[in-house]
């Protein structure tokens, strides 16, 4: 099979005797295209799904890849799935990078599984470009909306050049990639795995609302599932933008200098001005800088540090507070004005790879990715620019760091043309699953805070949230025995933590804990669990990676 994996397929499903039969048993061989870190045993299979679940007369298919982690402890107690978010992100490689710590999470009696969804990897990727040019020409523009007093205008414009393009060029692909497809996806996995039929399936950020759309329209076939980082899928799927996406950002951002000064010789920035700075003039004198950078950006070799990179940087780093150490380095010769060293470092700040190619295609591809998803399957759209302005205001009032992030994504989307095949319009409330969910919701998420967590558990009879106390997005961000049990005992045996229960992070701000160093703890003297801990870079899984420019979840 030559290039199998290399190319989407389109391929019609051969009929035996004209009878209708759909192959749905996977042959899990090696992985060719996935790299882990050579401990992780991680096996690979493609399955066959229907093309357009809408036409039942089609015999197009698809093919699903998937990855599979074989449970630590056999016999497997059964499959998870696994969404790591965007939408637009890639699932197998993600599943193998964080493997190690998700079989810690889960127990380590299941299986792991994840497919790269619709629209992304080689799963009918989504693209409306036909050469570099028009793609640089696009990624030109994704400059933050309040970078300049042009900049929204040039959006609106951007967002129907995009819509155009796409819509000449990817209409078919951008009709099949929505998130009631993959549900249905999810589905037809559970049932080729040959177990019991039911979902069992854990998903993060984007992956929440997969999640809930999956659970509300299949509930007698959910047996469990972790929707962790909850996104308002009200609001994904019926308003003009993610609004309470940002309600707990500016919280995340504060925080960074809060942490910063009480934990002084951990943060260079805490030093700079003697000992008696505070968090708020840390704060301010970051917002001034950065304003100042609109004007007079900086030249660092051969990158260019503007509003924008900057801006980007930070918002990347509310994902996580493992990166906040380094973030208040970099912060801290800015505000000193210290362009030799911060040349010397252009590389690191500017994400190693903003001046490759190849990196910035696959930036691209999250991103068309992600247009293609969520545009497609939100409801909403607008004829002028005065039309989404009342939206792009209320993204300002929510949040200041957050708020100039996506108004590019809100236009895009007002004035998108395809129409998903099929686009998930019932209800979140009353949903009856047949074992109850269990939600995830960190304190302070800059991206899907806790409140959209109890919003979307409010309609999942007999859910529970799980409160961690931390910062960063989805429970991954903050290392914490407290959580590795509580997933554990759900996955194990499908209780519940009580109504209310919090879960403390075991990683004080500015320290080096991390999950590796739970792992250990709840590990014990158990030498294999050990040794699984200690082989795995267990850097904190970056869920927001196709950020690049700041454009994102
Ligand atoms: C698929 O359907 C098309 C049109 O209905 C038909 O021409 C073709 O022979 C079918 N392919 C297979 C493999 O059955
Ligand atoms: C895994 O093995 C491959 C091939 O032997 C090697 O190139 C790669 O560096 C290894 N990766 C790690 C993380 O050790
Ligand atoms: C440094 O100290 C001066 C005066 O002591 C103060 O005005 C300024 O805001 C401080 N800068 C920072 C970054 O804290
Ligand atoms: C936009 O930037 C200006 C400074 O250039 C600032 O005064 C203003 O508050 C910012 N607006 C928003 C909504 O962030
Ligand atoms: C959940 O969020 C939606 C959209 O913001 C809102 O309309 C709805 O009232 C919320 N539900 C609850 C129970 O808070
Ligand atoms: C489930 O697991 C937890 C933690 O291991 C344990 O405390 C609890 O008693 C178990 N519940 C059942 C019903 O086995
Ligand atoms: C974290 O680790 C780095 C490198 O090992 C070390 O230089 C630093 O002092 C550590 N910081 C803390 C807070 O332990």
């Amino acid at each position: 099979m030559p290039s199998f994996r290399n190319s989407f397929l389109l391929v019609p499903l051969a009929v035996a005797q004209g009878s209708k039969c759909m192959a749905s048993d996977i042959h899990w061989g090696p992985c060719d295209d996935i790299q882990t870190d050579n401990a992780t045993a991680i096996e690979c299979g493609d399955l066959r799904v229907p093309l357009d679940y809408t036409n039942p007369t089609s015999n197009e298919t698809l093919i699903l890849q998937l990855l599979r982690v074989p449970a630590a402890v056999q016999p497997s107690q059964g499959s998870i799935q696994f969404n790591f978010g965007g939408p637009g992100e890639i699932a197998r490689q993600s599943l193998a990078a964080t493997a190690p710590i998700l079989q810690a999470l889960t127990g380590g009696s299941h299986d792991l599984v994840a497919f790269d969804p619709r629209g992304t990897g080689n799963t009918i990727p989504f693209w409306c470009y036909e050469n570099d040019a028009e793609m640089f020409s696009a990624l030109n523009e994704l400059q933050l909306s309040n970078a300049s007093d042009v900049m929204l205008g040039r959006h609106w414009a951007r967002g129907g050049i995009d819509a155009h393009m796409c819509f000449e060029r990817a209409a078919e692909t951008g009709s099949l990639i929505s998130t009631a497809f993959v549900a249905r996806d999810l589905m037809r996995v559970a049932e080729a795995l040959e177990e019991d039929g039911l979902l069992r399936y854990w998903g993060f950020s984007y992956g929440t609302t997969l999640g809930a759309t999956v659970a509300a329209m299949f509930p007698d076939r959910i047996d469990k599932m972790i929707l962790d980082g909850v996104q308002n899928p009200h609001e994904y799927y019926h308003a003009f933008a993610d609004f309470e996406e940002w309600t707990d950002s500016d919280k995340v951002f504060s925080a960074i200098f809060e942490g910063c000064v009480a934990a002084p010789e951990n943060c260079a920035l805490a030093q700079r001005n003697g000992s008696g700075t505070t968090a708020a003039e840390l704060e301010q004198a970051v917002w001034d800088v950065l304003y100042a950078l609109k004007r007079r950006p900086l030249a660092l070799g051969n990158f260019m540090l503007d509003y924008s990179g900057l801006k980007g940087i930070i918002t990347q780093a509310l994902y996580s507070p493992s990166g906040w150490p380094g973030l208040a380095a970099v912060l801290d010769l800015v505000l000193a004005g210290d362009v030799p060293a911060l040349t010397r470092i252009a590389s690191v700040i500017s994400g190693g790879d903003l001046l490759d190619p190849e990196a910035i295609r696959a930036s691209m591809r999250s991103l068309q990715a992600l247009a293609g998803i969520h545009c497609g399957e939100r409801t909403t759209r607008a004829a002028t620019l005065d039309d989404v302005m009342p939206a792009v205001e209320r993204l300002y009032a929510t949040s200041r760091i957050m708020g100039d992030v996506t108004p590019p994504l809100t236009m895009m989307c007002a004035r998108w043309r395809i129409e998903p095949r099929e686009r998930y319009g019932g209800s979140f409330d009353g949903v009856r699953t047949r074992g109850p969910v269990l939600f995830i919701g960190n304190t302070y998420d800059a991206h899907t805070p806790l409140v959209s967590a109890y919003n979307v558990s409010s309609g999942f009879e007999g859910s529970v949230v799980l409160e961690v106390n931390g910062y960063g997005h989805a429970s991954l961000a903050v290392p914490s025995l407290c959580t590795l049990q509580t997933t554990a005992a759900y996955w194990l045996n499908g209780s519940l933590p009580d109504p209310g229960t919090v879960c403390e992070s075991d990683m004080p701000l500015y320290s080096n804990v991390t999950w590796a160093d739970v792992i250990l703890t709840a590990a014990g003297g158990d030498e294999a669990a050990s040794s699984l801990a200690r082989r795995g870079a267990y850097d904190v899984p970056n869920l927001g990676r196709i950020a690049r420019r700041g454009l994102m979840y």
